[in-house]
């Protein structure tokens, strides 16, 4: 029987990616890897390890006592945050990423996921259907960090022939968890604000579109691309990854037409920089060619979907 290991299982992907391995795999087969607890009920059904991602030696004696068949690296520092913080952002982005094709070189993890991001494009890319290879000079250190991984993901598995696989998120809408540092994450404050009928401070304009998708699209695109034939992926930077795309009055709009007031109070700040140097949109024909990949939600869809989660008893 065999193992699967989130690392970073605390963030907002990590409980999302737990839920979804628990009901394929069983959660007794999925070992949950963070500096600090699961704030999740489902978390209490698998094995949690408290361990620091960035020390190589935990990671080794960590992937050594689970034997995974899997390994999902998500820890990083998003956006925002890194701005604010750039070297650590470079240290937390990077080092547990490069334990983690170590150890898949050393044979010790067979097959690997790492997170990339729409940040690795810069302002000089195309804005819509961004394509998979231009403009990728990032001018957030998020960005840098994307890029530079991508490239030592390419790079183990074309010189080491390690089987890392990568997705480029949008950003990521769910309702189980509050935003993490990010710069979509005003979208997933929206929401939050507007079931609670609070005003939202949005620090971006009204107009800056950006690529959306929710967490239910992501985590089936991650379970799809770790499931597919590994000789039929032709990317092995990272994939792009489209599901629907829009700005922030757009949203405002999206949950009137449902039913949803919400005001607001627009203070764009340093963020909205990051988002005005990111796509609006992305081609994802690489992944839907490779490996089937289709979107389920278009931006009535995201919105339905997140307001029926956010209505559910017991949300986490
Ligand atoms: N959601 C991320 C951020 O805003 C981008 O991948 O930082």
């Amino acid at each position: 029987m065999s193992n699967y290991l989130i690392v970073g299982a605390a963030g907002q992907l990590g409980i999302e990616l737990m839920l979804a391995l628990q009901k394929k795999h069983g959660p007794e087969r999925v070992v949950l890897g963070d500096i600090r607890p699961v704030d999740h009920p489902d978390a209490a059904l698998s094995t949690f390890v408290q361990c620091d991602a960035t020390d190589k030696k935990a990671m080794a004696d960590l992937v050594d006592q689970v034997q995974p068949a899997e390994m999902y690296m998500l820890v990083a520092m998003l956006s925002a945050k890194g701005e604010a913080s750039p070297l650590q952002a470079w240290g937390l982005n990077m080092d547990p990423l490069l334990h983690a094709l170590e150890l898949a070189k050393d044979g010790r993890v067979p097959k690997v996921f790492w997170p990339s991001s729409i940040a690795v494009f810069g302002p000089d890319a195309p804005k819509d259907a961004t394509p998979q290879n231009n403009g990728l000079r990032p001018t957030t250190v998020y960005g840098v960090s994307k890029v530079s991984g991508e490239l030592w993901c390419q790079y183990y598995h074309q010189k080491y022939g390690v089987d890392v696989r990568s997705l480029r998120y949008p950003g990521l809408i769910g309702f189980r968890s509050k935003p993490g540092g990010g710069t979509t994450d005003y979208a997933v404050e929206a929401f939050h604000s507007a079931v609670e009928g609070r005003p939202l401070h949005c620090y971006l304009e009204s107009t800056e579109t950006l690529p959306m998708m929710t967490m239910e699209d992501a985590v089936r695109a991650t379970l799809e691309l770790m499931a597919a034939d590994g000789d039929a992926l032709s990317v092995r930077t990272s994939y792009n990854l489209q599901g629907c795309s829009f700005s922030p009055a757009e949203l405002v709009s999206e949950l009137r037409a449902q039913g949803v007031s919400l005001d607001v109070m627009y203070a764009p700040d340093t963020r909205q920089d990051i988002a005005a140097s990111w796509p609006n949109s992305l081609d994802d024909s690489a992944a839907r060619s490779d490996w089937g990949w289709r979107s389920a939600h278009d931006t009535p869809g995201l919105v339905g979907a997140i307001l029926a989660g956010l209505s559910q008893p017991a949300i986490g």
